[in-house]
């Protein structure tokens, strides 16, 4: 399939969307401010926060990995054998990482990822969830390929 024109203008802060591009899932995330905060908090507890590991866009090798800080988009699926993470907000993602409230939790076998789609320490998936290229054609539309 060719690339995807999406229309960011109705998400609400702290809702997932989830899109298909190339027979992939992506994910867009409205980050609210506090979400973007706890991004600094555990950089102590992931494998790679910089995504130095892997092939990314450039803007991708940050705390935010986004080219706007409040949209995440992600491929949406998971780094060691392919399964789809979970969506974990408002303090859910609790159980997975303590003291971080919002996250991704893999239910195969127990991988969890932040809100930039970063990997903790001590679980199967080896790298950081993909940010797929994309790039913004307005302030409310993004083009995902
Ligand atoms: Fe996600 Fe194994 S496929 S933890």
């Amino acid at each position: 399939g060719a690339d995807i024109e999406v229309d960011i203008s109705q998400i609400e802060p702290g809702q997932l969307i989830r899109v298909m591009w190339r027979s992939k899932p992506v994910w867009i995330v409205r980050r609210p401010p506090a979400m973007l905060d706890e991004l600094a908090k555990h950089e102590d507890k992931l494998k790679d926060p910089n995504s130095e590991a892997e092939q990314q866009p450039t803007f991708a090798k940050n705390r935010y990995r986004s080219l706007k800080e409040e949209y995440l988009i992600l491929v949406g699926i998971c780094t060691h054998l392919g399964c789809s993470p979970q969506y974990k907000k408002e303090g859910a993602f609790e159980e997975a990482v303590e003291g971080v409230p919002d996250g991704f939790f893999c239910p195969c076998h127990g991988s969890k990822f932040d809100m930039a789609g970063r990997v903790f320490e001590s679980v199967p998936a080896p790298l950081n969830l993909v940010v797929p290229p994309y790039q913004y054609v307005d302030d409310t539309t993004v083009i995902i390929g």
